[in-house]
């Protein structure tokens, strides 16, 4: 039997992360994804029952969504934790939770149908928060908000997955497991600097060296780590909640870095589908 396979998408209530969920379903795999709250993870399952993404056929009949609620601005507590509060939802089950599991069961909870082997194949380390204020008005607490879910959290699901990801390989010849990391433009050294957002630059410029470091040693293991760095997202809250003259002034200086939220999404789903299998 072959087997099924699972994405964990940190990010996954908002923006970017929201719309590769919906790609995510709406390609038969199942999606496990993290939000910050147990509100914004519910809403968010609300969302995409609402959007009804998954295929209409019998690949469905396996196929789970779980949303997680871990705060990643409290790394490393969260890293000690062994279960997080879920709620799940599939095709043949209602919704249901909360219950805790560890984040790396990458099966359902409730299974239906004959036993069902599960391969975790790709994690999409999307969960970001940009800069409130100008770096010498930030406070530490903001620094170290900013570091701790762009880049330590991220680190270490990175660190974490590997275990679980050789699993997978080894009882499933199936899949080549890939992680992507969403960096942004900002992270490069010769981009145009922008005022109030040196610590959000320090923390994806560490994103996309770590990435680059990494991959030798992922590689020999046969895990693929890829780095993404999007332009400006018109549509997310990231953009949507700076002040008025920012976004202005952002959106109309550089007109030839505006995307959206579905072709990032994309761009993430055409790096997994170009995995060697
Ligand atoms: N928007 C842009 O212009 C842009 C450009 C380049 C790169 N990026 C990067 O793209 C990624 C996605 O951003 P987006 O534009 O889609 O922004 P968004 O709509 O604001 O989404 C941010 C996501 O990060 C999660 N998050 C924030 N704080 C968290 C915490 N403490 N614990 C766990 N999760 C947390 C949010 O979860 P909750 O909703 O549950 O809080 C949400 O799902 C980020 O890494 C961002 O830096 C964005």
């Amino acid at each position: 039997m072959q087997a099924a396979t699972t994405a964990i998408i940190t990010g996954g209530t908002s923006g970017i992360g929201h719309q590769l969920v919906r790609k995510v379903i709406s390609s038969g795999m199942s999606c496990i994804f993290v939000g910050s709250s147990p509100e914004s993870v519910q809403e968010s399952l609300h969302m995409l029952i609402a959007a009804n993404d998954f295929p209409k056929d019998s690949t469905t009949k396996h196929q789970f969504v779980r949303g997680v609620s871990i705060d990643l601005s409290n790394w490393p507590s969260w890293t000690a934790e062994q279960t997080f509060k879920s709620w799940e939802f599939s095709p043949t089950n209602c919704i249901i939770g909360p219950f805790t599991t560890p984040l790396f069961n990458v099966s359902p909870r409730n299974p239906c149908g004959p036993s069902q082997k599960y391969t975790y194949s790709l994690l999409v380390n999307c969960a970001g928060i940009t800069q409130k204020s100008l770096t010498h008005r930030s406070t530490t607490i903001d620094m170290a908000r900013i570091m701790n879910i762009n880049l330590m959290s991220l680190m270490s699901l990175t660190q974490l997955s590997v275990r679980p990801m050789l699993k997978s390989q080894r009882n499933s010849k199936a899949t080549s497991p890939i992680i992507v990391n969403v960096a942004s433009y900002l992270g490069h050294p010769d981009t145009h600097i922008l005022p109030g957002t040196a610590i959000y630059a320090a923390s994806k410029s560490a994103v996309l060296q770590y990435t680059y470091s990494l991959r030798p040693e992922l590689s020999r293991l046969g895990i693929r780590i890829e780095a993404i760095a999007p332009g400006i997202v018109r549509g997310t809250k990231m953009i949507e909640t700076l002040p008025p003259d920012s976004q202005k002034s952002l959106l109309h200086a550089k007109p030839h870095l505006q995307t959206t939220p579905h072709a990032v999404a994309d761009l993430i789903w055409s790096i997994y589908c170009s995995s060697p299998v």
